[in-house]
């Protein structure tokens, strides 16, 4: 009896050590160097850096606003009281006054505050910020590439991006040793916010770190430090240090995401540590739970969405709750509130809308699921710094035992005690400390 348990029992255990210690190394793919998504013939890119401002006109504003006013008196009432269906329409009705008084004139001002440059890459007009103050004496500065994920924008770092650049202004002096300080670079993935559409299809998540990485190179910066925030963010920011290892001091991420169903280790690993965690009764959310409709043919609903304000509200809400706390559902306004100030998350709405880019911004993610790279991406092995914050209210949080199969070289590991996917607003002090430790303990 006890000999048929122990030959029942040691296969697994030595199954169980030999997934927990195999850590192979997976090669980067070969990617063209270059590619064109400009409208036209291939041409070779005008490398001048333009200033941006952001400018709407009167009409457009108007337009906007009297689209919601029509759009409110074709709604129907809702049966549920909360989220549970989608967003609440009982919350979509309060905030549309909020909505229709939105000064987007002072947004504008405000947002203008912020330094806007415009430069074509590989066809396409990338947009980015920039904050970049001199150095002072005793000050170390470094370049940083913050990269945004979906469904947001630039807009993420408006928090972070002055405590970056100025810390000292915020506090953050290290305690008399050199203080470091960052040249902020702030680029719209092509196809969000202020970057150019496409031209031409498959822009994803590796033609995105390609781009990213010219920017960077343009401005000068051949050795950088890269943020990414959540799926899109870290898959661009792994997938630019992938093919770039020797610019990258140190990769950032918040809520990094690895599809685990590209490696047959990953995923062996992902149920083993899942029915393990299920056993203990200690419950992680499934990173396999990303099907929905919308990733698969964008195009259809994307003609809704970007004909109807409240549509794109809507959308944009429902998918900011599910990443904002885990309990959205059973909450009247998905506890959005709770967590941003309305002028927050109307910013980004006002954006999208602005610039027309939520069909962009969803063809985006198609292209990055359905990328031919995209599976020896995804498990392509980094082996630079890495620093990994999670937050406990994001859906698709990855746990370290996955984390450390691809990135070889975690030298900072946090799990945040509370907030969710979209840290950068909400999180934006621990956030931006975890960034200044995790760059102070691989630049000491
Ligand atoms: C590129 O797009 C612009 C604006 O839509 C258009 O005016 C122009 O004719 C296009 N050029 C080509 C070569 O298609
Ligand atoms: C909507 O506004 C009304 C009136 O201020 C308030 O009583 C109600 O709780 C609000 N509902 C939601 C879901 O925000
Ligand atoms: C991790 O990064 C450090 C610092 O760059 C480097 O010295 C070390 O060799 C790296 N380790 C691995 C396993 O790549």
């Amino acid at each position: 009896m006890l000999k048929r348990g122990l030959s029942f029992l040691l296969p697994l255990v030595g199954l169980h050590f030999f997934i927990d210690r195999f850590h192979p190394i997976y090669n980067v793919p070969e990617l063209d160097e270059d590619d064109y998504y400009g409208n036209g013939s291939v041409r070779a890119d005008e490398d001048i850096i333009s200033d941006f401002k952001i400018s709407f006109d009167k009409d457009t504003i108007e337009d906007l606003k009297r689209r919601v006013k029509d759009g409110l008196k074709r709604q129907f009432t809702p049966l549920e009281n909360n989220f549970e269906l989608g967003v609440n329409l009982n919350y979509l009705q309060n905030i549309s006054e909020p909505f229709l008084n939105f000064d987007w004139r002072q947004h504008q001002y405000f947002l203008n505050t912020f330094d806007h440059y415009i430069t074509e890459i590989e066809g396409i007009g990338i947009h980015f910020l920039r904050m970049n103050y001199p150095v002072k004496p005793g000050q170390k500065k470094f370049p940083i590439l913050l990269i945004h994920g979906f469904p947001n924008s630039f807009w993420d770092f408006y928090k972070i991006i002055p405590v970056l650049a100025n810390p000292s202004r915020f506090g953050y002096d290290f305690g008399g040793k050199n203080t470091i300080v960052f040249d902020v670079i702030v680029p719209s993935i092509p196809g969000f916010g202020f970057s150019e559409k496409p031209s031409k299809s498959g822009v994803g998540f590796v033609e995105c770190a390609r781009i990213f990485g010219k920017l960077m190179s343009r401005l000068g910066h051949d050795r950088y430090f890269i943020h990414g925030s959540s799926i899109v963010g870290s898959q661009v920011g792994s997938a630019l240090a992938a093919i770039q290892p020797q610019a990258i001091m140190g990769l950032h991420m918040s809520d990094p995401y690895i599809d685990v169903t590209s490696s047959w280790l990953f995923m062996a690993k992902y149920y083993w540590s899942r029915s393990w965690a299920s056993f203990v009764h200690y419950e992680y959310s499934s990173g396999l739970n990303l099907h929905e409709s919308y990733y698969d043919r964008p195009d259809t609903l994307s003609v809704a969405i970007n004909d109807s304000p409240l549509g794109l509200t809507a959308f944009l809400m429902d998918r900011w709750a599910r990443g904002t706390s885990q309990n959205f559902k059973t909450h009247a306004q998905g506890e959005l509130q709770t967590h941003y100030t309305v002028d927050e998350l109307l910013t980004e709405v006002y954006i999208y809308w602005l610039t027309g880019t939520f069909p962009t911004a969803a063809r985006f993610l198609y292209y990055s699921r359905n990328h031919p790279l995209g599976s020896q991406f995804s498990r392509a092995t980094i082996g630079i710094p890495t620093g990994i914050i999670n937050f406990p209210q994001t859906p698709h949080q990855m746990p370290y035992s996955i984390l450390k199969l691809k990135y070889h070289n975690i030298t900072r590991f946090v799990e945040a005690s509370n907030g969710g996917e979209f840290a950068a607003i909400e999180s934006w002090k621990k956030l931006s400390e975890e960034i200044f430790s995790f760059v102070e303990l691989v630049t000491l």
